[in-house]
């Protein structure tokens, strides 16, 4: 093989730490003598051509921001029957020798239906679900529980006030990873997560022990993915005869700048891509295992689901009591 020529996109999701994974893709390349070329919004920007040459400095002072400077998008085309021939095809006529795909599980099918066309692939879970079963983190999760969390702090202070009961509406789509991490970092009554299904009669019952045993405010934590939050609602305030409010965290958990923990995962993440790649090791994704990064093979990465911490779940419920 000639000179290796590398691309790096964005896809699906954005999430705190990307741009940290993106600078470190950038920098290793150029310390390895490597062309590295940016992809714009995603598997979108294959289609669109929107590839251009990156050096140290297009990646300056961004490790502290969040979102994406490379832009992301959740591509259509990508899905259509002959969409990743297509891309690959056009991976192939500008040279590109591999690819770095950081975003999510989405993200890592169109990089498994890549690596069938013969594209060499290295991705980086980037998101703020950690829905990844095989890695232990994924870039963006630990800023999401903690613009999370401080939410959680704040709504305490007035659920204290006015003794009411409140929800609080996490993100995370079909794992409940990010409501059960914020939750037992905030103390919270209960936590409602897409993996256990809640018993309203259950959590009214926790509200009024509580309630009665002198607590003041009430923090339920509710996942997006775990069902109708308005309904629960609706039936909490029926059955304690305590004031209910809702809150929905939304987007603020998909912005803003990196934790420590993340840039630093991002960083690693990023440089061993542009490595594996270098050393003929390709269609994986980088994990974090324990302390270790390990490359799980896409097939592999792309067929497992993450199982809830059920250890983490109890500790949440003992000791909110
Ligand atoms: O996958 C990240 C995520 O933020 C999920 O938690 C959420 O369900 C989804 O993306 C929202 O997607 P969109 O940006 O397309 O609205």
């Amino acid at each position: 093989m000639g000179k290796e020529k590398l691309a790096v996109l964005t896809s699906g999701g954005d999430s705190p730490g990307m741009n940290a994974a993106i600078r470190a893709v950038v920098r290793t390349s150029v310390a390895m003598g490597i062309d590295i070329y940016g992809i714009d919004h995603g598997y979108r920007g294959i289609y669109e051509n929107e590839i251009h040459r990156m050096d140290r400095y297009s990646v300056a002072d961004i490790i502290q921001r969040g979102g994406t400077i490379l832009y992301t998008d959740r591509c259509d085309r990508m899905m259509d029957e002959d969409g990743p021939a297509e891309a690959a095809e056009l991976l192939n006529q500008n040279g590109i020798t591999g690819l770095i795909i950081i975003g999510g599980d989405g993200t890592f099918k169109g990089g498994l239906a890549l690596k069938k066309c013969g594209i060499r692939i290295a991705a980086v879970p980037g998101t703020i679900d950690n829905d990844i079963a095989c890695t232990d983190r994924t870039i963006g999760f630990d800023t999401a529980v903690n613009t999370a969390l401080d939410a959680i702090s704040r709504i305490r202070d007035t659920s204290s006030s006015h003794n009411r009961v409140n929800l609080v509406q996490v993100m995370g789509r079909n794992c409940g990873n990010l409501a059960l991490y914020a939750g037992l970092a905030g103390g919270a009554e209960a936590i409602c997560v897409p993996e256990i299904p809640y018993d309203a009669d259950e959590i009214a019952h926790r509200v009024i022990i509580g309630k009665n045993k002198g607590k003041l405010h009430c923090i339920i934590v509710f996942a997006e993915g775990a069902g109708d939050m308005n309904m629960l609602n609706y039936e909490l305030q029926k059955k304690t005869g305590i004031e209910v409010r809702s809150t929905v965290l939304g987007y603020t958990q998909r912005g803003g700048s990196p934790t420590a923990s993340d840039r630093i995962l991002a960083s690693y993440m990023g440089s061993m891509a542009v490595r594996l790649l270098a050393e003929g090791d390709s269609g994986k994704a980088v994990c974090l295992d324990g302390r270790e990064y390990t490359a799980v093979p896409l097939e592999e990465a792309t067929n497992m689901s993450r199982i809830l911490a059920s250890d983490y779940y109890e500790l949440a419920r003992t000791l909110s009591v």
